[in-house]
């Protein structure tokens, strides 16, 4: 017996049906008919999950705080973690003492990702200047954004961050029609996958530009620390600069902003899912709130765990040395080539390739080196071409070793 056709298509939600497969399910897709010629060792270098060792810090910490397994975590942490990250954000972005308040402007997130998901439930009313709200996010992006986007009932806009923009959208392109409806703007700095960072005078137009328009600036950070001479300035520390004095801007000097940082690019601890959100205290007291109906916490060993790692700096220093050799490994073959360049945070190459489906079908079949094309990253707005689609995302995590002999096999498969 056939069943009727009700004019129903899937079961659920038909928003997911708006987004493509993941990017890694697709180049799953687009590498399933290839095989890697035989003995050779594949080279994951697809997925941004740094290979160092976790630091001790956390084992350490996790037996110690063993007995609170069997505890709700609550929503904000604890005073400790809450210090510990408001100490940090002084610290690393020069805060004024006190001018923090880690009570009322920090919350633990189970790794960025859920957070940043989470966010467009907490920014994108039912409508925005009597029009379907747009959430803006650079181009290419970190997916989780535009699944969140669409989720969440808006329309996702993507603002072409390429060479010639210093692959950081151009926010004199942004229009007052479009500014007036937009709910969210998610900035990447250093970007995912260019490590492009802002610099001050870019963050202080996006943060006005937030505050003008009424809308959340989600500033994503979580490669902040990995950098190889100069530390990107951060959104928070721009933001103290500000004038936030006035009868429009009397929020405080967070207002309307949000920051996020991880633990999973610091402190190479990718499976912990830690990480955390700061910012507006209104904001964070509304995120508090979405967040106890959703969101199962950070257990306390982790929080524990985390606090202890956000107090650390040796192993974050540690970190960055490796990464430093990393890139030196890597121009030592590349520099020159594919339009190579060192960025200014973040550990991927972003090399233009051509075609960066077809590279990375070829360094597969004739390398077993994994990357990812970067036309998986973005999206192409219609009559313009998608502005990954020449370029591979190289993630430099493997030991250094192994990153130069990769990066010269990518030259010599790539010539
Ligand atoms: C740009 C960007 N933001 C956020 C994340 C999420 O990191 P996590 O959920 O591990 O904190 C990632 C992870 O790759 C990323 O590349």
């Amino acid at each position: 017996m056939s069943t009727p056709d009700l004019g129903i298509s899937a079961l659920g939600n038909d928003r997911l049906d708006r987004l493509t497969d993941y990017p890694f399910t697709r180049l799953a897709t687009l590498l399933s008919d290839v095989r890697p010629r035989a003995n050779v060792e594949p080279i994951m270098m697809s997925v941004g999950e740094p290979q160092h060792k976790p630091p001790a810090i956390i084992d350490e910490t996790l037996r110690a705080n063993a007995h609170l397994w069997g505890k709700y975590p609550p929503v904000g942490g604890t005073p400790e973690f809450r210090a510990a990250v408001g100490d940090w954000l002084t610290r690393r972005y020069s805060l004024t003492a006190g001018l923090f308040d880690a009570e009322t402007s920090v919350l633990p997130v189970s790794g960025t990702r859920e957070a940043l998901f989470l966010l467009a439930l907490l920014a994108v009313p039912q409508s925005k200047a009597g029009r379907q709200p747009a959430v803006l996010m650079p181009n290419p992006f970190y997916a989780p954004y535009e699944g969140a986007a669409q989720l969440a009932g808006a329309e996702p806009v993507f603002l072409s961050a390429t060479r010639e923009t210093g692959f950081l959208p151009d926010l004199d392109t942004l229009t007052p029609e479009l500014l007036e409806r937009t709910a969210l703007f998610y900035l990447c700095t250093p970007a995912n996958p260019q490590g492009a960072a802002a610099d001050a005078a870019y963050l202080a137009r996006a943060i006005g530009l937030a505050r003008r328009y009424g809308f959340i600036l989600a500033v994503d950070e979580c490669y902040a620390e990995i950098y190889l001479d100069t530390p990107p300035v951060g959104a928070l520390q721009v933001a103290q600069s500000l004038d936030h004095g006035g009868p429009n801007n009397s929020k405080g000097p967070w207002a309307n902003l949000l920051v996020f940082h991880s633990l999973s690019k610091r402190s190479s601890a990718a499976g912990l899912r830690s990480g955390f959100v700061a910012g507006d205290p209104d904001l964070m007291a509304r995120f508090s709130r979405l967040r106890s109906y959703s969101n199962a916490g950070m257990p306390l060993p982790v929080v524990a765990a985390s606090t202890a790692l956000w107090r650390d700096e040796a192993h974050v220093e540690e970190n960055r040395a490796l990464y430093r050799a990393k890139f030196e490994a890597a121009e030592a073959s590349l520099k020159g080539r594919f339009g190579y360049y060192r960025p200014d945070g973040g550990f991927f190459l972003w090399l233009d390739v051509g075609d960066g489906e077809e590279a990375t079908r070829r360094l597969w079949a004739e390398g077993a080196i994994r990357v990812l094309p970067g036309a998986y990253l973005a999206r192409n707005n219609p009559g313009e071409p998608n502005p990954g689609a020449s370029f591979i995302r190289v993630a430099l995590v493997n030991d250094t070793e192994t990153v130069a002999q990769a990066c010269a096999a990518i030259a010599r498969i790539l010539a």
